[in-house]
């Protein structure tokens, strides 16, 4: 039975002078997840956000919270992150110095646990993860901003996972990050992607958030 497709607003693109409005106007447009991306200036050469606003997206919206850490040693900050309101959290195979543990810490504090690969990481550095993850997040651009260009030379390897976890059995969905618009989800959804993140592409479409999000939606029916 074919997997879902879910539509994940990454409020990193959002107008953060007025992110309660744009939230409601992205969860009452039919976004599925919203992307949080905290960012800590060591692991990503840009720093976003922490708990306290995982705490305020949790107050006005009802979207599954769907946090991915670019950050050095997320151990550190997985409790954290899990009481501000988190339902998915996604660390870096790049950045974490025991990711089976990481991933395990996560499912014990209730959420699911993704393992996230930049563009230049192979499945191979995430083989043993997948045994246990919930989400496989594949980076379609270097991580640490938002509005660049799609990567669709990272496609095979979102299919090659896909293959992967369906000979072990898994369920876990595959995210892809970055770059997702009207004319690359389409690419992004026949290579058997699950979860789609758009920042750009909705928070600063030219027509509105709602717009962004129904083209989205259109491109993937
Ligand atoms: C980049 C972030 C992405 C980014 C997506 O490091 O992980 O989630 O916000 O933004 P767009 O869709 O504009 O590429
Ligand atoms: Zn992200």
């Amino acid at each position: 039975m074919p997997l879902p497709h879910f539509i994940a607003p990454s409020i990193l693109s959002a107008d953060f002078a007025r992110l309660g409005e744009q939230i409601k106007v992205a969860e009452d447009s039919g976004a599925d997840w919203l992307h949080i991306d905290v960012m800590d200036g060591h692991f990503v050469p840009n720093l976003s956000l922490g708990p306290l606003i995982v705490e305020a997206c949790k107050r006005v919206s009802s979207l599954p919270l769907d946090v991915h850490l670019m950050i050095e040693h997320p151990d550190r900050y997985l409790d954290s992150f899990a009481k501000a309101g988190a339902d998915h959290i996604s660390i870096h195979v790049e950045a974490s110095g025991n990711v089976l543990e990481d991933l395990q810490k996560i499912k014990e504090l209730g959420c699911s646990a993704g393992i996230a690969i930049k563009p230049q990481t192979n499945i191979e550095a995430i083989s043993e993860a997948l045994k246990i993850a919930d989400i496989a997040l594949v980076m379609s651009v270097e991580p640490g901003f938002g509005g660049q260009d799609f990567m669709a030379e990272v496609l095979p390897k979102a299919r090659s996972i896909r293959n992967h976890l369906d000979s072990l059995g898994s369920n876990a969905l595959i995210e892809i990050d970055g770059g997702i618009e009207v004319n690359t989800i389409a690419l992004a959804r026949d290579a058997g992607i699950n979860v789609f993140v758009a920042g750009s592409s909705i928070f600063a479409y030219s027509k509105g958030i709602e717009a962004g999000i129904l083209s989205l939606r259109k491109a993937i029916n």
